[in-house]
C-alpha cells in the first residue's frame, strides 16, 4: 500500500483519491466549508496552513510513513470529504482515524457511513482488526456519528490545547 492507494466506494457519484502533501491546496476549500468544525476545534477559522498540517501531524512516535489521507472526490473533481488516518497506531493491526470531515452540503445523506464501511472493509484486506480514534467531548454530533458506527468508549483523555480552545477527549474503538 502506498499514498496513492485507493479503495472502492459503494456510493455512486464519488470516488476515493489517495492524497499527498502536494494536494494540500486542493483540500483548503473543504476546510473552509467545514469552518464550523475548525472553529469548534481551535476557536479560529481555517488558515492557509491548515490542510498541510494534516499531512504533517502524527501520533506519538509515528512518522509520515504511516500517514494516509484519503480524499472523497465528487464527479466535479472537487474534494467534498476527507479521511486522515495513521496505520498501526496505537498498536499493530489497529488504525487511528485522525479526522473524518464531510462538506456540510453533503452531510446527513449517509456519505460518512458509507465511506467508513468501505474503508473498514478495505482495512480488513490489509490485515487490520481494529480502529481507534478520539473525539472532542464538545463535538456531540461527531460522537453520535461514531457511536452510530459501532464505536464504544475506551477512555477519556486530555485536556489538549488547540488554538484558543481546551478540549477533553473521548477515545473510542471498534473491532473490524
Ligand atoms: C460527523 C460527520 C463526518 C458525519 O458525516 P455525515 O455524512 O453527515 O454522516 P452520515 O449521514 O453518514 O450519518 C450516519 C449516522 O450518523 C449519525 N449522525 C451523523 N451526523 C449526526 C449529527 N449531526 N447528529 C446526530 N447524529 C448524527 C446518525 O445516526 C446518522 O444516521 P441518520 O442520518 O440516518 O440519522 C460530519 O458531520 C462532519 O464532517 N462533521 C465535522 C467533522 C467531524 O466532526 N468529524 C468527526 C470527528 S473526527
Amino acid at each position: 500500500m502506498d499514498k496513492t492507494t485507493t479503495f472502492p466506494l459503494s456510493f455512486s457519484g464519488y470516488e476515493i483519491e489517495g492524497l499527498t502533501e502536494a494536494d494540500a491546496q486542493r483540500l483548503l476549500p473543504l476546510y473552509q466549508s467545514c469552518s464550523d468544525y475548525v472553529v469548534l476545534e481551535r476557536g479560529l477559522g481555517p488558515d492557509a496552513a491548515i490542510a498541510l498540517e494534516e499531512f504533517q501531524s502524527f501520533p506519538p512516535d509515528r512518522t509520515e510513513a504511516d500517514k494516509f489521507v484519503f480524499g472523497l472526490k465528487a464527479a466535479t473533481g472537487a474534494l467534498v470529504g476527507m479521511l486522515a488516518c495513521d496505520r498501526d497506531y496505537p498498536r499493530e493491526k489497529s488504525w487511528w482515524i485522525a479526522l473524518l470531515m464531510i462538506d456540510p452540503a453533503a452531510r446527513r445523506h449517509g456519505v460518512a457511513k458509507t465511506l467508513c464501511e468501505d474503508f473498514f472493509r478495505f482495512l480488513k484486506t490489509q490485515g487490520a482488526n481494529r480502529v481507534e480514534l478520539a473525539v472532542f467531548e464538545e463535538n456531540v454530533a461527531g460522537l453520535r456519528f461514531w457511536e452510530s458506527q459501532g464505536f464504544d468508549p475506551v477512555r477519556t483523555a486530555g485536556p489538549v490545547h488547540i488554538g484558543t480552545k481546551q478540549h477533553s477527549l473521548q477515545v473510542l474503538a471498534r473491532q473490524l
